[in-house]
């Protein structure tokens, strides 16, 4: 009943005319594919030539980070509004690595949410444990966490929209993959996190995406897991034919 999410994140990767050859390319592949719901977070520079070539197709764009100001004195940052303007309707919320090398809290991560539901952009928040985390059996605790404090004052209504993407930061483009049953188990964790905080209506309906070092050979079975409704693919997702083998799962 949850539709799957498949998003493309690349990062700090491609030049627009990169991008487009990209689309251009991934189009003919995925055509006519309607059983899952497929996003492009192509960086901010390529964003507009991005969401041209995909206009009128399958595939939605976003971006990879937004401010939680409506606009002001931030110098290299992108509002909302302004990802709207060129038309995208998606974006990620406190990636491990902007949490990790931009120092973006948990209260960041919050304030970027409410800010991506005013203005009716679908929010993928990002959230996930250390290697060191893990280790010290504090998974669900930092999930727990995690969750809680970025659905601070977030009311059901206004929550149907958020989507979670779990990626233990230790299998982020480390070729190192959570095994399925470890997956899920996070994503039980994190669905019944968000039963208590939001009620288990929306809950149920809410997608929990897996990410880290998703690829063609290990989507489906991911994928196959009760609470995996989609994925959040990195250096997978950078080329055509791998992405779209991705979606074939
Ligand atoms: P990866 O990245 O697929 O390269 O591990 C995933 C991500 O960081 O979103």
């Amino acid at each position: 009943m949850r539709k799957a999410l498949i998003a493309a994140n690349w990062k700090m990767y491609k030049t627009p005319a990169e991008a487009k050859a990209f689309v251009d390319a991934f189009l003919p592949l995925v055509k006519g594919h309607t059983r899952d719901e497929i996003a492009l977070f192509p960086s901010a520079t390529s964003l507009a030539v991005v969401i041209e070539a995909a206009r009128g197709s399958n595939v939605a764009v976003g971006c990879q980070n937004i401010h939680f100001a409506e606009e002001g004195a931030y110098t290299g940052e992108t509002s909302a509004s302004m990802l709207k303007a060129v038309g995208g309707t998606h974006t990620l919320i406190g990636h491990s690595e902007r949490r990790q090398y931009f120092a973006e809290t948990d209260e960041i991560v919050n304030a970027k949410l409410k800010t991506a539901l005013k203005h009716g952009i679908v929010p993928i928040v990002c959230i996930g444990e250390v290697l060191e985390e893990r280790e010290s059996g504090k998974t669900s605790e930092v999930l727990i966490r995690q969750t809680t404090k970025a659905f601070a004052d977030i009311t059901p209504e206004a929550a149907a929209p958020i989507v979670i993407a779990y990626e233990p930061v230790w299998a982020i483009g480390t070729g190192k993959t959570a095994t399925p049953e470890m997956a899920q188990e996070a994503h039980a964790v994190i669905r019944a996190e968000g039963a208590k905080l939001l009620g288990p209506a929306v809950a149920e309906k809410m997608r929990i995406l897996y990410g880290g070092s998703v690829k063609p050979d290990n989507a489906t079975s991911l994928l196959g897991q009760a609470d995996i409704d989609g994925a959040l693919v990195g250096g997978a997702s950078l080329k055509p034919d791998s992405f779209a083998g991705i979606l074939k799962y």
